[in-house]
């Protein structure tokens, strides 16, 4: 074990650190809309928009549990208001088996959430984020995968 995961499963101040993948044209709007709304919630939320949610490559996430966050969230558009048609629809796959293949890898479900949360959603997305960090302070600190635990496929 890494000093660093040491140190982050004995301090007692510790507070989930979660990467926030948000599409441009609604999530991060609902986002921007709980931050002009002065909305509480968790400040432990790293922020990333990307185009689409569509756009969501399945590395991204795992990239983040290896950065050492300790959750991640996806959050797009809802069902029919992508502004590229299908591209939730295409994420909303993706994420279905990336969720497969995180179990697999022992990563706890709390640890990873994909939503849709639209630009009028401000108080959905602090809801949000403060039942993610509530959920992800209950499992506790990533200290990464344990590799006897994966299947030898992987
Ligand atoms: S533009 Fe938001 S999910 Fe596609």
């Amino acid at each position: 074990m890494s000093e660093e995961i040491t140190e982050k499963k004995n301090d007692s101040n510790w507070k989930p650190l979660i990467l926030g993948i948000l599409c441009n044209w609604c999530s991060y709007a609902g986002a921007d809309l709980a931050g002009s709304s002065r909305l509480k919630h968790p400040a432990n939320l790293r922020i990333v928009r990307v185009p689409c949610s569509g756009r969501v490559n399945p590395l991204f996430v795992l990239k983040g549990f290896q950065k050492g966050f300790d959750g991640v969230m996806v959050l797009g558009c809802h069902p029919g208001d992508c502004h590229y048609a299908k591209g939730n629809y295409y994420a909303r796959r993706r994420i279905m088996l990336l969720k497969e293949l995180l179990q697999s890898m022992g990563i706890e479900p709390e640890r990873f959430h994909f939503e849709w949360v639209s630009a009028s959603e401000g108080v959905r997305f602090a809801e949000l984020v403060s039942e993610m960090s509530e959920k992800i302070e209950k499992v506790g600190p990533f200290t990464g995968v344990d590799c006897s635990k994966v299947p030898a496929a992987f």
